[in-house]
């Protein structure tokens, strides 16, 4: 799939903005400040409804303005569709082929994207709650049916906390808490059950790409590690009797606490290269060739999983990482994938690149083809 135009109006540092984009590769470059993650944000907005770098929707918002709008006109395998997006300060409103949606989380699934910039070292070396986000995200992106089980794993695990926090007070009794553990693991096992499968398949995805990468030399291993103790090829029914067990298990210490301990919510995902803990051990160099490998696994998964590519977003990765992998991000992403990416220069491996492309010079807020 592709973006095949952009417009912009009072996003961030635009006032208007009206882009007819490259099927392959667009390039932006520019000096700090001047709005090239900008464009990459408005993109990522258009896919997610939400931005990859704030939570405040009127940080959006220009200054000078009370609105601002995004659109997107999308090209995929069977249809074209536009994506339009109104931001005010009291929230946000999507559009898709002039139809309003119901909620802007609907927006996922339209337009696939995956981004990529230096913060992704933080996937690997940063916390649980990182790369619980990157797999639903990732999940969630090409699977409604995940989407709707994940949603509602979160409401029963609210009400469920509320409630142990209740007990612990002495103001509900135990009695109360079965409705809510077999609604809780039966939801959360089939939010394991699609993780574990997706962190295998991603895993063999990410080995491949990480040794071509390396040379061979080393060996890329992706483990969902979660709080039930779960081994791999186990089936919905044996993920739910794992999870009850647990649960009753830990049924004093959660009222003690007052919120479960025990679920999806609590897992990780751990990286291993040569089966050493890559996010304790690993060099920078090592972490960071392990997000790029993670990212291109991406790739592949989301194609496989719908049938065509998702668009890639490059903000600043090519200043971080050495002419080999440079190139050989280059190689994988040619004349398939369309992709755009920010840089304050023009980095010599895309120079050489030969391949259909759009160069634009941006300042303040200002786009200059080249
Ligand atoms: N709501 C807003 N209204 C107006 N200008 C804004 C708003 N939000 C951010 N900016 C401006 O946008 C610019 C930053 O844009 P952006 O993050 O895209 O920069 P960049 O080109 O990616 O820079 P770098 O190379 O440092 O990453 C800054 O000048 C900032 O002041
Ligand atoms: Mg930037």
């Amino acid at each position: 799939m592709y973006l095949t135009g952009l417009f912009l109006n009072n996003f961030r540092n635009y006032n208007t903005l009206e882009l007819n984009l490259n099927k392959n590769l667009n390039l932006f470059i520019g000096n700090n400040a001047q709005g090239k993650t900008n464009i990459l944000e408005a993109i990522y907005l258009l896919s997610t409804g939400n931005s990859h770098r704030t939570n405040i929707t009127s940080e959006m918002i220009n200054w000078n303005q009370e609105k601002a709008y995004v659109k997107g006109e999308v090209s995929r395998k069977e249809r074209n569709f536009s994506i339009e997006l109104l931001i005010e300060n009291r929230g946000k409103k999507a559009k898709v082929n002039s139809n309003s949606l119901k909620k802007i989380n609907e927006l996922l699934g339209y337009l696939n994207t995956i981004i990529f910039s230096p913060e992704d070292l933080e996937l690997v070396k940063g916390s649980p709650a990182g790369r619980r986000k990157f797999i639903n995200l990732e999940i969630s992106q090409v699977n409604s049916y995940y989407r709707h089980n994940l949603k509602e794993y979160n409401k029963v695990l609210k009400q469920r906390n509320n409630l142990l926090k209740d007990i612990r007070e002495k103001h509900s009794s135990q009695e109360m808490l079965g409705v809510w553990d077999q609604q809780l693991i039966d939801l959360g096992s089939k939010v394991i059950l699609k993780r574990l499968e997706t962190v295998e398949k991603l895993g063999i995805l990410a080995r491949l790409m990480h040794r071509k990468i390396t040379d061979g030399s080393e060996t890329l291993k992706l483990k969902y590690k979660s709080s039930l103790d779960l081994s791999n090829d186990l089936s919905l029914s044996e993920i739910k009797d794992k999870f009850d067990k647990k649960i009753k298990s830990f049924r004093q210490q959660e009222i003690d606490k007052g919120y479960s301990i025990v679920g999806p919510h609590r897992d990780d995902m751990l990286f291993e290269v040569n089966d050493i803990n890559i996010r304790k051990y690993g060099s920078q160099g090592q972490q960071r060739t392990t997000a790029l490998a993670l990212k291109l696994a991406e790739l592949e998964f989301m194609k496989s999983e719908i049938g065509e590519y998702p668009i890639l977003l490059l903000d600043d990765v090519f200043s971080e990482l050495d002419g080999k992998r440079c190139h050989y991000l280059l190689k994988v992403i040619k004349n398939k994938v369309q992709t755009f990416i920010t840089s304050t220069k023009v980095n010599k491996e895309l120079s050489k690149l030969d391949l259909n492309k759009s160069f634009y010079r941006i300042k303040k807020g200002t786009l200059t083809s080249i």
